[in-house]
């Protein structure tokens, strides 16, 4: 059976044209599912192996030939780009260095940035690996401080009824019944923000989405991980940081919208899918004279 997909529900379909392939074995070796495999010096197509050809597109990309072609799951052999070349490529250096200097950023100048910019990043992202391709994962872009106040709002006025609902003595009385961090995170920190966010907005200050003149919502379909989405939204960070935008990535704004089937809509939001993230973006009013090292909670040696 075909991996599901909200789009897809067939397997990809690989032909070789054998006038042409040269046998090297290079589409065989690299097939993670093995629908390709080299049998006889002969390269075959097991259509039924796994779960089918899940059109990653690998054999496609690797064939000194062009002799494999890939169909089906949204893919097909005109999606296939040239390369640029290793030196034009993000060294160790450029790429450590852009990670180093890149920090989140919640002051903005008015500039907006231009619809083809973001355009941009959105294509970027979506060129890096985040699951099982095609990938499952959306993203709303809402440009203009004027649509991002109003879903901020939207946001808020979510959290204004979550407040209503967690009130201290619910909180209390859930405590015997909740996980230790579940109940620290509630208490320590979700709450105190849902209320920053109500009285900042009722004071016309945005805490949310900081003023930010456009946002990305990343969102993923039923069939994948949530993980997806967050992996999206990071390569949609370090590609607008290469760009010259600042960027927060922004947690805070998914658990109300999702819950809001009529805002899911008016965003966009395939039905069954679930926002997991949103990235706010603009052209930073800060600049960070230094870096810090940061550090994993642990590191450790297995064996
Ligand atoms: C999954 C995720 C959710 C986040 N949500 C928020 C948020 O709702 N509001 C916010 O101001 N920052 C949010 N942040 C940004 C973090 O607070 C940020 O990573 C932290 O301030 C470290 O900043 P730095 O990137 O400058 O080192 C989030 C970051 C991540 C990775």
């Amino acid at each position: 059976m075909p991996v599901r997909h909200s789009l897809h529900r067939e397997a990809g379909t690989v032909t070789i044209d054998h006038s042409t392939c040269t046998h090297c074995g290079e589409c065989a070796r690299i097939c993670p599912t093995e629908v390709l495999c080299l049998e006889d010096g002969r390269v075959q197509v097991h259509a039924e192996s796994m779960f089918g050809c899940i059109a990653c597109g690998h054999c496609m990309m690797v064939c000194p030939t062009e002799s494999v072609r890939v169909i089906g799951r949204g893919i097909s052999p005109a999606d296939l780009v040239p390369l640029a070349p290793p030196e034009e490529r993000a060294d160790r250096k450029a790429l450590a260095s852009l990670m180093q200097a890149r920090r989140s950023v919640r002051r903005f100048t008015e500039e907006e940035p231009a619809p083809e910019l973001l355009e941009r990043i959105v294509a970027m992202a979506a060129s890096g690996p985040m699951g099982i391709p095609p990938w499952d994962v959306g993203c709303v872009v809402i440009r203009g401080r004027d649509r991002v106040q109003t879903l901020a709002g939207d946001i808020v006025t979510g959290y204004t009824g979550f407040l209503k609902l967690f009130q201290p003595w619910l909180l209390a009385l859930m405590r015997p019944f909740m996980k230790r961090p579940t109940y620290d995170q509630m208490s320590g920190f979700i709450v105190p923000l849902a209320k920053a966010y109500v009285e900042g907005r009722l004071q016309g200050k945005d805490l949310l989405f900081y003023d930010a003149p456009a946002v990305l919502l990343f969102h993923h379909s039923p069939y994948v991980d949530a993980a997806e989405a967050m992996i999206a939204c990071t390569y949609a960070m370090l590609a607008a940081e290469s760009l010259g935008l600042g960027t927060t990535m922004i947690g805070a704004a998914a658990p109300i919208i999702m819950r809001k089937r009529e805002l899911c809509q008016r965003l966009g939001i395939p039905d069954g899918s679930k926002p997991a993230i949103a990235l706010i973006l603009g052209y930073p009013a800060v600049h960070f004279r230094r870096g810090v090292i940061r550090r994993f909670a642990s590191v450790s040696n297995f064996g």
